[in-house]
Formats: C-alpha cells, structure tokens, sequence
C-alpha cells in the first residue's frame, strides 16, 4: 500500500522568518496528517532549508536542487554534503522551472539522480509536457524521455523508494489544473514505463500530481488509481490551506 505524500514547493518565497513561523506551525500539521495516514515534505529555498529542519526536526525537507559534484567551482549550486550536513535529505529534481530557465535537461537530471543514489537521498523527480507539446499530441513520447533518460542506470531498489512527479508544464500556477482523467492517465503511463524497465518496483514507487492543486481539487486527483499524492506550490504557502489539503484528501 503506497502511502499518500502532500508535498509543499515554495519556489522563491518565503524569507528565513516567514519559513520559522510556518516550521513551528508546521509541527501540528504533521502531527494531523499522520492521524489521516498521509506523510507530508516542504521544499522551501536554500536559505530556509536550516531553518526549517530546527523548527521542525521530523519534517520532510527536501532542497529545490543541488548540484552533483560534492565541490568545486560551480558558482551559485549547492551539493549533496552541504545538505546532508543540515539533515536535508530529499531534493526535488528537474522541475519545469528549472527546465525551462535554468536548461535543466533530462542528462543533468540523470547525473543528479545517480548522485542521489550513490549518497541515499530521495528525489522528486519531475516530468510534464509544455502547452505546445500538449496541443501536438507528443505528451506520451515527451514523459517516456524524460522518465527513462532522468532514471537511466538507477538500481531497482531505489526506484522503489523514489517519488517521480508529473506537472504538465500548462497547469503551473495558471489556474487551468489538468483534468482527473489526464493525470490518472499519465500517473498510469508513468508506472507503466517503470513497470517495463523495473518490473515490480512499479507497484511502490509513489507518483504525484503536480499544477494548480487546490485544497477544492486535491481529492479528485487523489481518488485516481496512479496518483498518489501531490506536489503543490502555491496552494502549500499558507499553514490553514495546507491544513485544508491534508483534510480535503
Ligand atoms: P502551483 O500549485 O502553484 O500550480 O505549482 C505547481 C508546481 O510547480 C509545484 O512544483
């Protein structure tokens, strides 16, 4: 049984005491979701990721990113040790944003994983379609690149315990979340391509969805078969929304 994962990405907002006050309010938050069985992370920028660990010692906190070299001249990237030694043992990896701005590519993605891996910490490894993409119909060929070239070389162990989430690129922060329908289809695509590549390893990776979810449509995505969970930005700023999230599941 997949246990269900609300995840919080705060891109760039919140200062280093915005993050204090909701790590200290967070620790109820947890405490509630795991009366309802849901485990739930914050992914806050790098300056707060200390911050938020001393607030909330049992938090998940994952880091937006990292680096895949432990050191060295990369300036403005930050690595695996770093945030090992703050406790910090999740990163979300490849994001849409950093796709689209930053050239993230599904070879770097991969580098990171294998990182990842090689130091036991857990990604959220995100794929999605961008609106033109979407309108060709390529949505299928666009997430079976992103997945098999970001995972390429993982061991079946870790694919198990790691967490992939489908954003399609048209549903971020625009208010037009994709439908039920589409993101059961794709969460279930998704698996079947680690199915294919990890064999049963499919059945325990957890598969989010991620665009626009909203404590009013956090249930119908939830109810799908493949969605387990959901990766949320906007809608995870505030502690009585995302209270509203855990509650609405
Ligand atoms: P919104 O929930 O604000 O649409 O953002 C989704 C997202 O990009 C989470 O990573």
């Amino acid at each position: 049984m997949r246990r269900k994962l609300l995840f919080g990405n705060w891109k760039m907002n919140k200062t280093i005491a915005e993050t204090k006050v909701f790590g200290k309010e967070s620790v109820e938050l947890e405490k509630f979701a795991k009366s309802k069985n849901v485990d739930i992370g914050i992914a806050p920028v790098y300056l707060s990721l200390a911050a938020l660990k001393e607030a909330n010692p049992s938090l998940i906190v994952a880091s937006q990113n990292l680096h895949y070299e432990d050191h060295g001249a990369f300036t403005g990237e930050i690595s695996i040790p770093m945030l090992k030694e703050l406790g910090v043992d999740w990163a979300i990896i490849g994001h849409s944003e950093r796709r689209s701005y930053y050239n993230e590519t599904n070879e770097s993605c991969n580098k990171k994983l294998l990182a990842m891996e090689a130091n036991k910490m857990t990604p959220i490894y995100c794929v999605g379609e961008t609106l033109e993409q979407f309108e060709k119909g390529v949505t299928k060929k666009v997430i079976e690149e992103q997945v098999l070239e970001g995972i390429k070389g993982l061991s079946k162990a870790y694919v198990e315990d790691m967490v992939i989430a489908y954003e399609p690129v048209w549903s971020i922060g625009t208010g037009k979340n994709a439908s039920k329908e589409i993101a059961q289809d794709i969460c279930s695509y998704i698996r079947e391509l680690i199915k294919k590549e990890y064999g049963d390893a499919s059945s325990k990776i957890r598969i989010l969805y991620g665009g626009s979810v909203k404590p009013e449509n956090v249930h119908d995505y939830l109810a799908q078969k493949d969605v387990d969970g959901a990766l949320v930005g906007g809608a995870s700023l505030k502690v009585d929304s995302f209270r509203q999230l855990i509650e609405n599941i």
